[in-house]
């Protein structure tokens, strides 16, 4: 699958972990920026290209990284047919999966356990939307867009 990647300067060195990951697991890391960690920018401008991406369908998922995963996911909720949740570790990012049809996931490299991040990635690329009552939730979800 093709997956977005963005993150700010705080989680550039994350950002090539990810991709590193993405690309063992058989994946297309496509990297949105930032370039490197020395200069200080902002989030949103990378957070929305990649959530972007997503929107349009040119990227499957994406995977954003800042410091704590907060910013990131402020700016791609703003995006036509994103939902972006910030999890902290395996359970949450099953939940974003099976509950509510997480596309873009939010990592905060500041907070989160680096030993979990594969399983992490694994999980949110591999699990299924269950659908059925959680379906009727995320339309509501998705009707706010254009309200
Ligand atoms: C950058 O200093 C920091 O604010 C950013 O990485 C992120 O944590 C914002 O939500």
């Amino acid at each position: 699958m093709k997956i977005a990647l963005a993150s700010d300067h705080r989680g550039f060195e994350f950002k090539n972990v990810v991709a590193r990951h993405l690309s063992d697991m058989g994946h297309e890391p496509v990297d949105f920026g930032t370039q490197n960690g020395n200069d200080s920018v902002d989030y949103p401008d990378y957070g929305r290209k990649a959530a972007e991406a997503v929107s349009t369908g040119e990227c499957v998922r994406a995977v954003l990284i800042c410091g704590t995963g907060l910013g990131m996911s402020l700016i791609a909720n703003k995006v036509k047919g994103v939902r972006a949740t910030v999890c902290h570790n395996p359970f949450t990012v099953e939940m974003s999966r099976r509950h509510n049809d997480a596309n873009v996931l939010c990592l905060g490299v500041d907070v989160i356990d680096h030993q979990l991040l594969e399983e992490k990635l694994k999980i949110f690329l591999e699990t299924e939307f269950e659908g059925g009552r959680h379906a009727r939730r995320v339309d509501k979800i998705m009707d706010a867009e254009s309200s």
